[in-house]
């Protein structure tokens, strides 16, 4: 049986076995797909190990996607692009194939599934680590008036915005940088919300706007909380962006992309109650 794993640290949270098990039922293939914890000093150890033992390929989460990167030794143009990946793929020659879900998982969450047109719309990204290195190019892509990128350490936010240079509609600062100014999109890809913290953002910040948490809960984040508190129009976790970043990896792995609806519903249905 072909066995595949998310690695991470902390990863016993992860709900990636239970979506990946759902595709290999949607699809009839038989797998087995694992959470793996790594050492925080031992991801490359970890990933060597997991694939001599026949592993065909892995998603990597939090803090190694950038690890990952350095790791892979053939990169997809969307993994090169973010400086992140997410998804490896082991191959019968040896090489690694590094791949990059994320944003292509995060816009179709936010495009098709919620119907959120991201053209010309004014958008903050918080976070300038790896989930925010993956998902820029994506936004971009999708041409918004404007992509703001706040990080409490600026500097971060103004080294990803030398990598995308070629853009002139990206800005960067503090969060209090962006008092005062209206965005239709606020999208959370700090890790803040796992160590039960809050991003410092402005007053009013949220008013109206449609305020999107990359990561997802069985209740509202910290940060759908203060969005909801602020006044925002519209609220949406990370539930849908995971399921969709999955079916990606999925389609590396095995040719074929899964239905999404289904596993989004079984997976929203999980959160709220865990044995289903
Ligand atoms: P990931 O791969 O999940 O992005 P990361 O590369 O460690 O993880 O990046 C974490 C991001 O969350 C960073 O943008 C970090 O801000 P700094 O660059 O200033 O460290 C942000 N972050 C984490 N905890 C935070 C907090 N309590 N408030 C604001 N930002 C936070």
């Amino acid at each position: 049986m072909d066995t595949y794993a998310v690695i991470g640290n902390p990863v016993a949270h992860s709900k990636s076995p239970f979506i990946h098990a759902r595709f290999a039922q949607q699809t009839g293939r038989i797998i087995h797909y694992t959470a793996l914890l790594a050492p925080l000093d031992r991801f490359e150890q970890t990933v060597l190990d997991f694939r001599k033992t026949g592993g065909k390929g892995m998603n990597i989460t939090v803090p190694f996607k950038f690890e990952a990167f350095t790791l892979a030794s053939r990169l997809t143009d969307r993994a090169s692009a973010a400086r992140a990946v997410n998804t490896f793929r082991f191959e019968e020659t040896g090489e690694i194939l590094g791949d990059n879900t994320d944003g292509v998982g995060l816009i179709c969450d936010i495009e098709v599934n919620l119907n959120f047109p991201l053209a010309g719309k004014r958008i903050l990204l918080m976070g300038a680590g790896g989930a925010a290195s993956g998902v820029i190019l994506p936004l971009l892509q999708q041409q918004p008036d404007l992509l703001a990128i706040a990080n409490r350490t600026p500097d971060k936010a103004v080294s990803l915005q030398r990598q995308f240079a070629s853009y002139s509609n990206i800005t960067t600062g503090h969060y209090h940088d962006f008092a005062g100014q209206h965005f239709d999109l606020i999208i959370n890809a700090t890790s803040a919300s796992l160590h039960n913290e809050l991003p410092p953002v402005p007053a009013d910040l949220f008013r109206n706007a449609f305020a999107y948490d990359m990561l997802y809960s069985s209740r509202l984040t910290p940060f759908l909380e203060l969005a909801r508190v602020q006044g925002a129009g519209y609220l949406a976790d990370g539930a849908g962006m995971l399921v969709e970043q999955a079916a990606e990896s999925f389609l590396l792995w095995h040719g074929i992309r899964p239905e999404t609806q289904t596993v989004i519903r079984q997976l929203r249905d999980n959160l709220r109650h865990p044995t289903s």
